[in-house]
């Protein structure tokens, strides 16, 4: 049986759907024979919809009254759009957990037929992992954070609308794939021969593939599986930040020297991005919220809970999804 048979024919809205994640998202729904709307910005960059039969609403999510069009013959949400940069905690708090409320509270009451709602958090939720062991579902949440904070008030949120919405609360780590923006200035470093050693070596972290992320959460939609839980989603491995170095060098056919940089040394960077964006209207490109990011040992997870629940097994490891990943970087440009 397919295991995404029950998207065949459905109509689905999909929350941040011109973003990495979405985009991708978008593309397998339909591919899933699914109706698929999309909930965007007025300003959104529409460049990975392009060509798409996704029906498209203009919302802001950070605006307290929106209104979500045609909730009343949606089947199934999947919760994607959030704040990964912002300029205060307060900023964070407004989109990746305040939006839950009014997003849900209007599901709970105009949503009749949904049938399933995948909400998008994030390992940042639970926090940093001790070097050498994994954090998973029944570790307690400790963010190190304002983004993390908030992505744990935000499934926090789904958790309470679990008793009258089907919601399942899906955790990435890392995640990488073609149109992301943000590993890819590492991959970028690594071609032009440089790896980055910030602080000490060893820095371990979980990673998954945008396309194994992707039918995870279509996997989780299913309306038998809702339980109103939270799972972690990996790849299955932990990475030291030198193995991917390494295994992206090899891909890309480069030595790389490494830059050894002591994480104190770019405390005065991160405060210049803050001044400068002081006088922006975007957020900081590096602040201090990063480097307490930068600065763990570990962010690594087990996602066992789900890979027996859900009956799921990850079809990319690192050379193969990294392999993918650099040769769409190639062949559109990016590299
Ligand atoms: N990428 C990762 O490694 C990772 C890991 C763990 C969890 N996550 C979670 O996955 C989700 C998607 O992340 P991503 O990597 O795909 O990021 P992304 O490319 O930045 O996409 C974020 C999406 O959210 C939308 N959005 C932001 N503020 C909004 C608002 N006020 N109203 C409506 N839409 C808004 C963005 O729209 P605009 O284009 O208009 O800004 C964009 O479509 C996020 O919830 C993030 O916390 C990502």
């Amino acid at each position: 049986m397919n295991v995404l048979s029950h998207l065949n024919g459905a109509t689905a809205l999909v929350t941040g759907a011109n973003g990495f994640i979405g985009s991708h998202l978008v593309d397998q729904l339909l591919a899933s024979g699914c109706e698929v709307h999309g909930l965007v910005r007025e300003r959104s960059d529409l460049k990975w919809l392009d060509g798409s039969k996704v029906v498209l609403h203009r919302v802001d999510l950070a605006q307290s009254d929106f209104v979500i069009p045609g909730l009343e013959k949606l089947d199934y949400i999947f919760h994607c759009a959030g704040l990964t940069r912002a300029k205060s905690r307060a900023g964070y708090f407004q989109v990746n957990a305040t939006a839950c409320s009014n997003l849900y509270e209007q599901c709970r009451q105009r949503g009749s037929r949904i049938k399933g709602i995948v909400h998008l958090s994030s390992l940042a939720a639970t926090g940093p992992s001790p070097q050498g062991s994994l954090v998973d579902e029944i570790t307690p949440c400790r963010p190190v954070t304002f983004y993390g904070q908030s992505k744990l008030a935000g499934e926090e949120i789904a958790l309470q609308y679990s008793q009258s919405l089907p919601v399942t609360v899906i955790r990435p780590p890392v995640v990488y794939g073609p149109r992301e923006e943000n590993f890819f200035t590492f991959i970028k470093l690594i071609g032009k021969g440089w790896g980055l050693q910030i602080g000490r070596a060893g820095k371990e972290l979980s990673l998954i593939y945008v396309s194994d992320l992707v039918q995870a959460m279509l996997t989780a939609s299913h309306p038998i599986k809702q339980e109103g839980r939270s799972y972690f989603v990996t790849d299955g491995c932990v990475h030291s930040w030198e193995q991917v170095a390494k295994e992206c060098a090899r891909i890309m056919n480069v030595r790389i020297k490494t830059l050894k940089i002591p994480e104190g040394m770019l405390t005065p960077v991160a405060l210049f991005f803050e001044v400068l964006a002081r006088v922006s209207s975007r957020p900081a490109l590096f602040d201090r919220q990063r480097m307490i990011d930068i600065r763990q040992s570990s962010w690594s997870a087990s996602a066992e809970h789900f890979f027996k629940g859900f009956d799921f097994e990850p079809q990319y490891e690192l050379s193969r999804g990294m392999a993918e990943t650099i040769s769409w970087y190639q062949q559109n440009k990016w590299l």
